[in-house]
C-alpha cells in the first residue's frame, strides 16, 4: 500500500537530501500549509472521516483511531496540517521545560530497505513555553479539529534526581492546552531516561505529577487532565508488569507502546548507529508489549499501539492486541501521508 506517485517520484526526491534537512523542509512547507485554516479544515474532513462513530477514550472524542506518534511534530508546528493529512489526533513533543538543542548531528538515519530509522535526537526542542504559545494560536481549544496530546519530558542536562521538576515545570506551561498528556519516560537518547522506568524513581514521578493534576482540577472546578505513559519495546515483562500496577494504583489514563527499540533484531545486527531503532523491524516486539498488557490488566487500561504501523494490516494487528488507538511516524517517511487516509478507510470498513 504505497501511493504511486510518492514512492516514484516526492519520495525519491526527498530521499536524496540529508534525512533531518528533508525533515526541517517538511515541518517547514507544513507549517505553511497550517496558517491557511479553511483549507485544513476542508481537508481534514475529506481525510479523517469518522468511522462508523467517533471513539470515546478517557473522556475525549477521537473522530478516528489513527494518530500521529511524538517526534514528528516536537514544537507543535504543524498542527492544523497533520489534522488535514486525515490524523485523528496528534501527538506534539517531547518537549522540555526550557529550549535545548538535543544530540549532534548526524543523529537520524534511514534504512529505506527495510523501511526503518534509527534516530539519536535527544529531544531538540524549542521548550515549554514558546509550544504553548504556538498551540495557543494555532488549535485553540475553541477552534480545535482533533483531540491534541502533548508528550513531556526532562531536559538532558537536569539530573535524574531533579526530573520530576521537569515533568511538573511542562504540565503547569501546557496544561490548559493539553488535551491529554504523554509522560515520556522511555526515549533512548537522553542518559538515563529510562532508568525513570523502575520502581524506586517511577512512584515518586508519577505520584507527582497526578497530584499537581488532581491539585489543579480541584483549584480550578474541572475534570484532570488524562495521563498516559510511554514505555520502551525492552522492558521485560516484570518491569512492565510492575509498571502497570502503579499506572493502576495512581489513576492514569492509559499507556503508550511501544517508542523505539535499542534492540537491533535481524538484519540490524551489525548496524552500528546508537539510537532507536523505529518501523518495520519493531513491529513484533510492540505487538507482544500491547499483548501483554492487554492481559495482564484485563482491558481495563487503554493502550495506544505504535511501532511499526505500514499498512491496514499492522494497524489491525494492533488493534486485535488490545490497542484502543493506533499511531504512527515512521510508515508515513516510508508510504506518504495518503497512508493516514488508508488506515482511517482500512480500518473503519474492518469495524463496520
Ligand atoms: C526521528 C524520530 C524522533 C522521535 N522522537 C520522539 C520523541 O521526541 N518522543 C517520543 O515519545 N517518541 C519519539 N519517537 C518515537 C515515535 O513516537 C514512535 O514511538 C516510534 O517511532 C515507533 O513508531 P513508528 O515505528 O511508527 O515510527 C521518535 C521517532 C522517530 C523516528
Amino acid at each position: 500500500m504505497i501511493d504511486p506517485f510518492y514512492e516514484k517520484f516526492v519520495r525519491k526526491l526527498l530521499f536524496r537530501m540529508d534525512p533531518e534537512d528533508t525533515h526541517e523542509h517538511t515541518i517547514h512547507g507544513l507549517s505553511w500549509l497550517s496558517k491557511l485554516r479553511p483549507l485544513c479544515r476542508w481537508m481534514h474532513r475529506f481525510n479523517g472521516m469518522a468511522g462508523p462513530q467517533p471513539v470515546r477514550l478517557f473522556g475525549l472524542d477521537f473522530p478516528n483511531l489513527v494518530g500521529l506518534a511524538a517526534g514528528l511534530d516536537k514544537n507543535a508546528e504543524c498542527l492544523p496540517a497533520f489534522a488535514a493529512m486525515g490524523f485523528g489526533h496528534v501527538e506534539a513533543g517531547t518537549v522540555t521545560p526550557r529550549k535545548q538543542p538535543g544530540n549532534e548531528r548526524p543523529r537520524l538515519f534511514r534504512y529505506p530497505e527495510e523501511e526503518a530509522i534509527i534516530n539519536r535526537m535527544g529531544f531538540n526542542n524549542e521548550g515549554a513555553e514558546m509550544m504553548a504559545l504556538r498551540i495557543g494560536r494555532s488549535m485553540p481549544r475553541k477552534r480545535r479539529m482533533i483531540p491534541v496530546g502533548i508528550n513531556i519530558g526532562k531536559a538532558r542536562s537536569t539530573p535524574l534526581e531533579d526530573a520530576v521538576q521537569d515533568y511538573l515545570d511542562c504540565f503547569r506551561a501546557l496544561a490548559d492546552l493539553a488535551d491529554y498528556f504523554t509522560v515520556n519516560i522511555s526515549s533512548p537518547n537522553t542518559p538515563g531516561l529510562r532508568k525513570l522506568q523502575e520502581e524506586s524513581y517511577l512512584r515518586e514521578l508519577l505520584g507527582s505529577i497526578q497530584d499537581e493534576n488532581l491539585d489543579r482540577a480541584k483549584r480550578l472546578g474541572t475534570e484532570p487532565v488524562p495521563i498516559l505513559v510511554k514505555i520502551a519495546p525492552d522492558l521485560d515483562y516484570i518491569q512492565i508488569e510492575t509498571l502497570l500496577a502503579i499506572l493502576l494504583e495512581l489513576g492514569y489514563d492509559g499507556v503508550i507502546a511501544t517508542n523505539t527499540t535499542i534492540a537491533r533484531p535481524g538484519t540490524f545486527k551489525n548496524v552500528k548507529e546508537n539510537g532507536g531503532l523505529s518501523g518495520n523491524p519493531l513491529q513484533g516486539r510492540s505487538d507482544k508489549v500491547i499483548r501483554f498488557i492487554h492481559r495482564t490488566t484485563g482491558g481495563c487500561l487503554p493502550i495506544i499501539g505504535v511501532g511499526g504501523i505500514m499498512d491496514v494490516a499492522s494497524a489491525a494487528r494492533k488493534l486485535d492486541e488490545g490497542a484502543s488507538l493506533v499511531q504512527l511516524y515512521t510508515g508515513m517517511i516510508y508510504r506518504g501521508p495518503a497512508l493516514v487516509r488508508a488506515l482511517v478507510k482500512g480500518l473503519s470498513e474492518q469495524q463496520g
